[in-house]
């Protein structure tokens, strides 16, 4: 009686050992040369999308900024303040696409007191943007010395109360919203266009 024979024998892959192995080795291949290729892509996405992301957030951070909108800086004790115009520095950290610096000056103004009412007026002229100065000058249209604001830029003249006197500019010297609490001075910091009848 012949033994019938129960057990499954692997099955024949259709290559000898050789063909087996060389077939493994192709395939390690390919797939380290789609790794490297992926690598390529992933490294040259970074090196494109990077500058193009900066870029873009660049253009669009002013736009967000919260000091391109105002934002309240508290500059200085009330009772340090009179009707002689002092001029103070704003700093605020400063942040672009590439790099954060803390601590930096973003812009000035100038504080006047005037009784229990507090004037700020931004030191850039709304003429060109020039650095407005404050001190004792002679106007040739009055030809007598006084306290003013005035721009070196184009010979503008403003009164301790910002308004035009004289000059090229085309609207009064900007003025800041302030407030008063706990005997300190806030102002709203902002800055505006140059060149325009309307701030
Ligand atoms: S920039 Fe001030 S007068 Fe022109």
């Amino acid at each position: 009686m012949s033994k019938k024979n129960n057990e499954t024998k692997p099955e024949k892959s259709g290559g000898s050992a050789d063909e087996t192995s060389k077939l493994q080795k192709q395939d390690a291949e390919q797939r380290r040369g789609f790794l490297k290729t992926a690598v390529g892509c992933g490294i040259g996405m970074c090196a494109v999308g990077a500058p193009v992301c900066a870029a873009v957030r660049l253009v669009t951070a002013p736009v967000f900024a919260e000091s391109a909108a105002g934002k309240f800086y508290t500059v200085a004790a009330l009772d340090t303040l009179s009707d002689k115009p002092q001029k103070f520095f704003i700093t605020d950290d400063k942040e672009d696409a590439w790099m954060k610096m803390p601590n930096q000056k973003i812009g000035s103004l100038f504080l006047r007191r005037s009784g229990d009412e507090v004037q700020a007026f931004h030191s850039l002229c709304p003429h060109a943007g020039c650095m407005i100065q404050c001190g004792v000058k002679k106007r040739p249209q009055t030809d007598s010395e006084e306290l003013l604001f005035y721009c070196p830029c184009h010979a503008a003249h403003f009164g301790l109360d910002g308004k035009r006197l004289d000059g090229v500019s085309p609207r009064d010297m900007d003025t800041l919203e302030t407030k008063v609490e706990n005997g300190k001075v806030s102002v709203k910091f902002q800055n505006f266009t140059f060149g325009t009848a309307k701030k």
